[in-house]
């Protein structure tokens, strides 16, 4: 194959990338955008392939691992459940950082086949860029496990704080980029492993001190830090399709990143600073003083829920624990017929992932119209009659708009105190991820229908029927 075809094949795959992203930003779009993704990599691949024609030997290698990890992958995509899919991706990035830092070993030590010169005349500029691949590369490795074993629960979410850590992190770093001048000057595998290593304990100590709280933010970072780190190492290996991939994969996880501290109020740099997030609170966890809370019953929520004019319907991480979607789209359906108008709110962190919430929601058919984002629903909650609140707490806590010292303070929340009835469907007073009590439980316009998300829906849709 012609360099100049395969590059023409390179853009149509970039290309696709890029239409996978559109797509994938929309749920209505994002079946399309994934195959958009899915197509491009197989050119990708296909184009690689063809262009570094292979020996018959090392093609079987190829093929036997892309079955391997692809049957992998497919295995862990259909088992994996929709609650675990935050640590599953901390899981897969750190396998992206491992890949790049390995390319990298590989380029090192055999020049040759990557055409960069031959084992005692390196080029300069390839080893530059190998050098901050493999860097990234192990920083996103052992970070991206911190997060996962975080996420997972294997690990406390409590940031821990090293004393000096800001200055020790400052040493590693000018340690760093010490190495990778001096591998740049020699090439002396030493100083590569040298950067392999440091990199590897600043993956570690940049993740410990960032808290349960702000672990999605760091996944995303992590996301971005992968792509880049893909991108590096597309440049030493002259694959067009890698770079544009990486980059792509780099500033998108940038700008998800941007945009969950927005919907955190949280800043970046404070983020990665680490210290908010604490004991991530188990389901059901979390201390709350006694107080006097209206609690109620499904029959009651129903007779709210049929004599209301316009129900809005708020759901958080207890509905995806309870998998209490399709049971939800059942009571829209039958409020609906009832003349009842139902609209869906959606909260940009509710659940454990962006878009957690829409993905559930598009898995039981809700229709797209009637789901809305927080910024553009956030009024209506005053001309409501009922705020239907399913396995949702730190999205619509009050706390995070008046408590100037609560740690959400500044978080933008669905106003679902200012509707007529606020009915909050959860287990228990226990807290939400935060790990705060929430005033909302206790208030007069408040009825807490306390049970499991998804049975207490069907008996509402049962009482009603
Ligand atoms: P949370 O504040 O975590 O509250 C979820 C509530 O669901 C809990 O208080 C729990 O109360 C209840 N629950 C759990 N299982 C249930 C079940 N089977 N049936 C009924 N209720 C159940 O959730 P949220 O309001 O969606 O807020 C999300 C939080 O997670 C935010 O703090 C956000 O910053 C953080 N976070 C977000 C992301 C992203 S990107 N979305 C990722 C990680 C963390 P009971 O135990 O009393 O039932």
């Amino acid at each position: 194959m012609s360099v100049n075809f395969a590059a023409l094949l390179f853009l149509v795959s970039a290309v696709l990338f890029i239409l996978a992203l559109r797509g994938l930003s929309h749920p209505s779009t994002s079946r399309k955008g994934n195959i958009y993704g899915m197509v491009g990599m197989a050119i990708a691949i296909g184009t690689t392939l063809l262009l570094a024609k292979p020996g018959f030997s090392a093609l079987i290698f190829i093929v036997l691992a892309l079955a391997i990890g692809g049957g992998i992958g497919a295995y862990i995509a259909r088992t994996i459940p929709m609650t675990a899919m935050p640590q599953l991706v901390a899981g897969f990035h750190s396998l992206v950082g491992l890949a790049a830092v390995l390319v990298a070993a590989a380029a090192l030590y055999s020049p040759e086949s990557f055409n960069i010169g031959v084992p005692d005349d390196i080029h300069l500029r390839a080893l530059i860029e190998l050098s901050i691949g493999a860097a990234i590369g192990a920083i996103t490795f052992t970070g991206s496990i911190i997060a996962f074993l975080k996420l997972d629960g294997r690990m406390s979410g409590k940031p821990i704080l090293l004393p000096a850590r800001h200055v020790i992190n400052i040493a590693l770093l000018a340690a760093l980029i010490v190495f990778v001048v001096s591998l740049s000057a020699t090439a002396n595998p030493v100083h590569f492993w040298l950067i392999v290593i440091v990199a590897l304990v600043l993956g570690v100590l940049i993740i410990v001190p960032i808290g349960g709280a702000d672990m999605p933010v760091v996944v995303s970072m992590l996301n971005s830090y992968s792509g880049w780190a893909a991108a590096g190492i597309g440049f030493t290996l002259g694959n067009m399709a890698l770079i544009v991939t990486g980059a792509l994969v780099g500033s998108s996880g940038a700008i998800l990143s941007y945009i969950m501290c927005k919907g955190m109020n949280r800043s970046f740099i404070s983020v990665i600073l680490g210290g908010f997030g604490g004991e991530t609170a188990a389901a059901g966890g979390g201390e709350h003083v006694e107080r006097n809370v209206k609690t109620g019953s499904a029959d009651d929520a129903a007779f709210l829920m049929e004599n209301a004019s316009k129900v809005i319907i708020v759901p958080g991480y207890g509905m995806a624990v309870a998998q209490a979607q399709h049971a939800l789209r059942e009571l829209a359906d039958v409020l609906k017929a009832k003349g009842v108008e139902v609209s869906y709110a959606i909260h940009p962190v509710a659940g454990r992932m962006p878009g957690h919430m829409n993905v559930l929601l598009a898995e039981a058919n809700v229709p797209y119209d009637e789901v809305f984002e927080l910024e553009d629903i956030n009024s209506e909650f005053a001309q409501a009659d009922v705020a239907y609140v399913i396995g949702a707490n730190d999205v619509t806590n009050p706390a995070a708009r008046d408590d100037k010292t609560s740690p959400i303070y500044g978080m933008p929340i669905l106003d679902v105190d200012k509707a007529k009835t606020c009915l909050f469907v959860k287990r228990s007073l226990g807290s939400g991820y935060a790990g705060i009590d929430n005033e909302l439980f206790y208030k007069d316009s408040t009825m807490m229908l306390l049970g499991d998300a998804k049975k207490m829906t069907e008996d509402i849709v049962k009482s009603i029927e």
